[in-house]
């Protein structure tokens, strides 16, 4: 038979507070004894006067200290209680419990901040989690709830030849925007998984972005705006594609919320020892509280809603761009336009 391992009672805090406030007034018992001891050998005083008055103040003094310790040990032991207390709700799940950071005690406060401090964390962590989960959920329930309705008119045999034609190719566009989605989830938790850019290689970043905007031709010709281009000769060692991701997702939003006839301006060349790639639009702009969540994992600005996209964009361009070592800044005025600017740090390859 297995030996269950012997668990020692081990004494609580307000224990040793006692024992050490017994041994306190023994050995203060010990000593005025002593000292009575020691005035009666050199005949100070009666015996019972000098008795009496140190016993009545022996007695005195012992409930005072006892008051005294036992006030100052629950003062003590009380916040300790607390973030026990408050340990076993976090344990439980909740996240809203937050803890006095004012004490008496240094340390106290301290442990009371740190561990509000990770509360919050927690809570954040677990929020993120949830939306994830429910926005995905959310994104992938509207395109499949239409793929769903198009199959179920397209049962219908008394269909025109361009009815049916038009179904098709709406759940064509659903299927596409469900794919597209599917790759950028995956995409930013790859990237979110990774912390070094594999695959490095210098190439041409004006060519590059000269290329992605070449892609996007149909879309700023429908919209007939003036592309306005100073992309100077650029070589950038690091990875292709993950950059090559990171114009497309900017010119696409730049494109997507220009007003018909505006100004799309690309630049890119090196400033003061670093690889700086600029692309401005005259859209719609951001709001503040657009420009603060822009970056956010599924955040579409409100006028954003009924254009195609799933609030990735940003989100994997911020990620590609920490991955790269550079820095990303946003610039924008409701109904003026908006302005993002890349900065990456220059790399040698390896020799
Ligand atoms: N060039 C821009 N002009 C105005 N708003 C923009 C621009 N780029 C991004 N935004 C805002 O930021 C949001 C997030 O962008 P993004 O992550 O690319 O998502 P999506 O393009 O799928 O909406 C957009 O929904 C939009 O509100
Ligand atoms: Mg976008």
């Amino acid at each position: 038979m297995t030996k269950l391992p012997q668990i020692k009672a081990r004494p609580r805090a307000a224990q040793i507070f006692a024992v050490i406030i017994a041994g306190i007034i023994a050995t203060s018992t010990v000593l005025t004894y002593g000292i009575i001891f020691v005035l009666l050998k050199l005949k100070i005083g009666t015996i019972t006067a000098v008795v009496t008055s140190t016993t009545y103040m022996g007695i005195f003094t012992t409930i005072l200290g006892i008051g005294i310790a036992a006030y100052t040990s629950a003062k003590m032991l009380s916040p300790i209680l607390k973030i026990n207390d408050a340990a076993k709700k976090v344990a439980r799940g909740d996240f809203s419990v937050r803890l006095e950071e004012k004490s008496i005690a240094k340390e106290i406060e301290e442990i009371a901040k740190s561990f509000n401090i990770m509360v919050k964390e927690l809570s954040n962590t677990e929020t993120l989690r949830t939306d994830f989960v429910s926005n995905v959920s959310h994104e992938f329930k509207t395109p499949l709830s239409a793929i769903e309705g198009y199959a179920t008119l397209l049962q219908d045999e008394r269909l025109s030849k361009d009815e049916q034609a038009l179904y098709v190719s709406r759940i064509l566009e659903n299927t596409s925007r469900l794919s597209k989605l599917t790759h950028s989830i995956l995409s930013l938790s790859q990237l979110e998984n990774q912390e070094i850019v594999l695959q490095q290689e210098t190439f041409m970043l004006d060519e590059q972005i000269r290329r992605v905007l070449l892609g996007y031709e149909p879309l700023w010709e429908e919209k007939k705006l003036n592309i306005d281009l100073a992309l100077k000769v650029t070589p950038y060692y690091g990875s292709k594609s993950l950059l090559a991701q990171v114009w497309s997702n900017l010119i696409d939003n730049a494109i997507k919320f220009s007003r018909p006839g505006g100004t799309l301006s690309i630049s890119c060349g090196m400033i003061e020892g670093k690889v700086v790639a600029r692309i401005r639009d005259t859209g719609i702009g951001m709001s503040e509280e657009v420009r603060q969540r822009a970056f956010d994992k599924f955040y579409q600005g409100e006028r954003s809603h009924s254009v195609q996209g799933s609030g990735l964009g940003l989100a994997l361009v911020r990620r590609i761009v920490s991955l790269c070592g550079g820095t990303i800044e946003l610039m924008s005025k409701e109904g003026k336009g908006t302005e993002i600017t890349v900065s990456l740090s220059v790399a040698q390859p390896p020799s």
